[in-house]
């Protein structure tokens, strides 16, 4: 029997959740590499017992606050060696930036062992991994600001992968925005749930990602300097353009009802000919009067009302966010926190799509059917961005009430991956129990809170105004 189904005894939260990330270690050659998405000895998916890019994020942030940065290091190394492992599709190229979602340990037939990357083509839907080298970079970031090992970040290796990932972020595209477009599932929300084009979540990692490369690329060479120039350009556009087109409040709310459409020219108010019949019924009385957020999603004629933490959250973290709307976006949060948090924080997005939007935007997903798993669930890991946000925007009171929330919670329940229901109240019908980055989040969440120790590693925008670009 694994040795984590039976419940420690006598141990605080803080000592169980530590106990889980040891435990997931994942060692190649000797040397701690990563750790595994899950302990839970019946995993929902095989997969589970990789190594996410995505998920390692709030482990290393654990490891470099308590000075361990040796596992971050090699973690950083292998993830860029593995790049090269991508297979070849007959008849198009993957970019040679693109990072894999995930990796494991394989033995060889003669008992070697390999390290095996998954880069979307054997993950459940084949999504493709777009958010992994923004993790990559920003823990790059937060390495070389704890560590001040520029060194390694200078290397040929290391300057090599940024700039591949930078050259294909800002490759010239058939887009007309300063968003990124990006393909379904291509970020934490990794399958079909109506999250295509450009999703918030990937325009605030986007975000933190130039910033962090203009703290690691030097500009001694042509190239560098075009892609650093690039880069300062694009963050200015991206985020005047995010401010102004995803926020949403009850002024901005009324202008949209109010809007006229087939506005033709460069002059239209309405410039992506959003339809006001396009606004939910739910929006209008949910909205408050104090309180805002930026929208989940926003193209041409299509505007997503649903509200996504992580994006917002990381949009404070960064600066993407004014200090105003990051002021907004938490009281929306104490405005709505049955709906918001909860029993359990995070609601990863909020309301779930039910009926036929589910069927149309999911694909009929049972795994994701209303208010469970990313379609409305509530996610542990989620934790740690809410907290370094309210911490950030000096709302030390909502960080600590979501922390006990967790806290008097997750150890009991056995550190699940998500929990489902409105109010989140029920363990997820699918999830795995001990989840890593549940029990990271609440380790991450308690240095930035307690220890007051992290915030300082995150990319925050230098602009603190809230004026237009
Ligand atoms: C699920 C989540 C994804 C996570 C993975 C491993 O696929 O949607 O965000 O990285 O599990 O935990």
């Amino acid at each position: 029997m694994n040795q984590l189904a039976r419940r420690p005894m006598n141990l605080s939260p803080m000592e169980e959740a530590r106990q889980l990330l040891e435990a997931a270690i994942i060692h190649h050659k000797g040397r701690p590499v990563g750790t595994a998405a899950a302990r839970d000895p019946n995993l929902a998916s095989p997969n589970y017992a990789d190594c996410f890019i995505r998920d390692f994020f709030p482990a290393a942030l654990v490891f470099l606050n308590e000075d361990k940065p040796d596992i971050v290091k090699n973690f950083l190394e292998t993830v860029l060696e593995l790049r090269n492992q991508q297979k070849q599709v007959s008849g198009h190229q993957i970019h040679p930036g693109v990072m894999p979602a995930s990796f494991h340990i394989e033995q060889t037939d003669d008992g070697a062992e390999v390290l095996a990357a998954d880069f979307g083509d054997r993950a459940i839907g084949r999504v493709a991994p777009v958010d992994s080298m923004m993790w990559w970079v920003l823990l790059l970031g937060a390495y070389v600001k704890k560590t001040g090992d520029h060194e390694l970040a200078h290397t040929d290796r290391f300057q090599n992968g940024m700039r591949l990932s930078l050259e294909l972020f800002l490759r010239d595209t058939f887009e007309v925005f300063p968003t990124l477009l990006v393909p379904d599932g291509s970020f934490m929300i990794d399958r079909r749930m109506g999250v295509y084009g450009h999703p918030l979540e990937v325009q605030a990692l986007f975000f933190g990602l130039l910033q962090t490369v203009l703290d690691l690329l030097p500009d001694n060479d042509d190239t560098c300097r075009k892609l650093r120039g690039m880069a300062e350009e694009r963050i200015k556009v991206l985020r005047t353009y995010v401010r102004i087109f995803y926020w949403l409040d009850i002024e901005r709310l009324s202008e949209i009802h109010r809007f006229k459409t087939e506005e033709f020219g460069t002059g239209s108010v309405n410039m992506l000919n959003i339809y006001p019949e396009s606004i939910p019924d739910w929006l209008s009385n949910w909205i408050p009067q104090k309180g805002g957020y930026l929208v989940g999603n926003l193209g041409p004629g299509r505007m997503d009302f649903r509200f996504f933490a992580q994006g917002n959250l990381l949009a404070i973290l960064f600066g993407l966010a004014t200090p105003e709307q990051s002021q907004s976006i938490l009281n929306l949060y104490t405005e709505h926190w049955d709906d918001l948090i909860g029993a359990m924080p995070i609601k990863i997005c909020f309301p779930a799509l039910e009926g036929v939007r589910w069927q149309m935007l999911t694909g009929s997903d049972a795994k994701n059917a209303a208010w469970s798993y990313h379609n409305g669930g509530n996610w542990p890991v989620l934790l740690w961005p809410f907290v370094a946000a309210a911490l950030k925007s000096g709302r030390d009171d909502l960080a600590e009430t979501a922390f006990e929330q967790a806290c008097n919670r997750l150890p009991k329940d056995r550190w699940p991956e998500y929990y489902d229901g409105h109010m989140g109240r029920l363990i997820g019908r699918r999830a795995n129990l001990y989840q890593t980055w549940s029990a990271t989040g609440l380790l991450l969440a308690n240095q930035l809170l307690e220890e007051k120790k992290g915030l300082e590693l995150f990319p925050a925008s230098p602009e603190s105004g809230t004026g237009e670009d």
